[in-house]
């Protein structure tokens, strides 16, 4: 990336520049500094938080990880992943500012007596700095390493100023764990200090869902049973397991993503309209939405595993022969689901899902599929070429929203057919989109957690997953059972085929 001393216009349509009111000033403790979330995703999001001038006034960062090195070659460390993963073109002055507040230090939390260095390091930054007391912990390390920190943490509460706590995902692997683990932070942290990251509430595609419905008046009223067919939400993705099979083989495509991303986002589109956007009142929508979520028989759930195949024109191989997958593994890499949300707005209407490794393309899609019209006062054939109403909301790539509507073919005669009403993002605010990650850092540090989810939220989520997950111990499918490349397994079409729909076409 190149180097450039070019002052940043500020866009001011870059959310972060609405802001009505700055960060508190803080230290940001990273648990897991060494770690890819890290060097991807986190020290990515606070330089762009910098460039658009977002950190607090007075800011500390600690990297906290096993790995020896200093404050240097951290330092270093973290230029590079700016320098390679950052969306901004990478600026000395922004960095030196930035990186003169950071330091390191080498920790394994298993030893006694590290958390002392820890405490004595940022205490020293508080005076230091003028930090007020003010802490934001990022538990950025495997759940195995959480109740140890978050034990130690608990004893080093200050006395001034405010601590949050951010937990990455996984947060447990049932109902079970994430209880155990939502009762351990409770004893050292009240639920509005804990920031249960789900990164895709960060998407602004993803909020825009709830923009979309609230801020316009057309479409809450038919929003419901009597006009929507059924919904269908999409989370594809090209890439496979990116060497993480240690993490993929326990959790699987339900785990991984049908927990928490892929129902964070059909609690968004199906939740009543909140009172206000504080935190607890769009928690409290999302949470009655989790609960009237029908557990799915077995016959309205589908998995599947990928074998060899071509993605994007290169030849990849088959999930089992991943490096550290086992060649007769039974981890699922695809799900597809019929999910019911059991309450007067939704009754009957189903929520087709899907998602998957290795698909034949990235999509994540929203859409909204309404009734047919009642009559169609035309001719059998003029409509011949007419799909039913679609809302598209393409949450990524391609960030916009398309409406699916019939129009008239120019010309003599009447022929009908479907064309797209499209809004998208980059030409309509002409603006690069912020990464998840900035967003929620920066609302940790604001204190406001309505894009991070509540314990109800998660425990009902692992509620659903634990039944799905029990009914599969009694079947063994035989895997792979879709190619690299395409759309899934064949039963996954069956699905909707069954009540005479299919999967949008791609
Ligand atoms: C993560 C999953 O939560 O989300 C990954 O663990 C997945 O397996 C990723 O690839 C997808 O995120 P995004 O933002 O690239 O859609």
């Amino acid at each position: 990336m190149a180097t450039t001393e070019t002052p940043v216009q500020a866009n001011p349509l870059e959310a972060g520049l609405m802001l009505r009111r700055a960060p508190d000033p803080c230290a940001l403790v990273i648990f897991g500094a060494s770690g890819d979330l890290t060097h991807k995703k986190l020290m990515p999001a606070i330089y762009a938080l910098a460039m658009r001038h977002l950190l607090p006034p007075r800011f500390a960062i600690v990297g906290v990880a096993r790995t020896e090195a200093d404050d240097d070659s951290f330092r270093e460390d973290m230029k590079q992943a700016v320098q390679k993963y950052g969306r901004d073109e990478f600026r000395q002055d922004i960095w030196e500012e930035l990186a003169s507040g950071m330091h390191y230090i080498a920790m394994d939390f298993a030893d006694a007596g590290g958390e002392n260095e820890l405490a004595q390091l940022v205490t020293r930054l508080d005076e230091e700095r003028q930090l007020n007391g003010n802490r934001v912990y990022y538990l950025a390390v495997p759940p195995g390493a959480f109740p140890t920190i978050v034990e130690a943490l608990g004893k080093q509460r200050t006395t001034t100023g405010w601590t949050r706590l951010i937990v990455e995902k996984p947060f447990g692997h049932d109902l079970e764990s994430a209880r155990e683990l939502n009762n351990l932070l409770w004893q050292h942290f009240s639920e509005n200090e804990i920031f249960r990251i789900d990164h895709y509430l960060g998407k602004e595609t993803v909020q825009n869902m709830l923009a979309l419905r609230f801020a316009n008046g057309i479409f809450e009223p038919i929003w419901n049973r009597q006009f929507i067919d059924h919904v269908q939400i999409t989370v594809a993705e090209s890439i496979g397991i990116e060497g993480r099979a240690g993490y993929y083989e326990r959790a699987g495509a339900i785990r991984d993503i049908f927990q928490n991303h892929l129902l964070q986002m059909l609690a968004l589109t199906a939740m009543e309209p909140p009172i206000d956007f504080h935190a607890d009142s769009v928690h409290n929508e999302k949470v009655k939405v989790l609960k009237a979520l029908h557990t799915p028989g077995p016959k309205s759930v589908v998995r599947g595993q990928y074998g060899r195949g071509y993605v994007e024109g290169e030849e990849v191989p088959a999930y089992r022969e991943e490096q550290g997958v086992a060649p007769d593994s039974m981890t699922e890499t695809y799900v597809a689901a019929k999910l019911f949300v059991d309450n007067w707005r939704w009754a009957d209407t189903p929520f087709y899902v899907r998602m998957g490794k290795r698909l034949a393309r990235r999509e994540t899609t929203i859409a909204i599929q309404f009734k047919r019209a009642p009559h169609p006062p035309f001719e059998e054939t003029a409509a011949e070429g007419l799909r039913p109403n679609v809302l598209l909301v393409h949450v990524q790539p391609d960030e916009g929203v398309s409406l699916a509507i019939g129009a008239k073919v120019p010309g003599q005669g009447l022929t009908i057919r479907t064309v797209h009403m499209d809004f998208l993002y980059g030409g309509a605010f002409r603006t690069e989109m912020p990464e998840a990650y900035e967003r929620l850092i920066l609302d940790t540090m604001l204190g406001d957690g309505t894009l991070f989810t509540r314990s109800d939220e998660v425990e009902e989520q692992w509620l659903l997953v634990d039944a799905i997950v029990a009914a599969w111990q009694r079947d063994r499918p035989s895997f792979p059972n879709y190619a690299a490349g395409t759309w899934g397994p064949p039963s996954a079409d069956d699905l909707l085929h069954r009540d005479g729909r299919s999967w949008r076409r791609h």
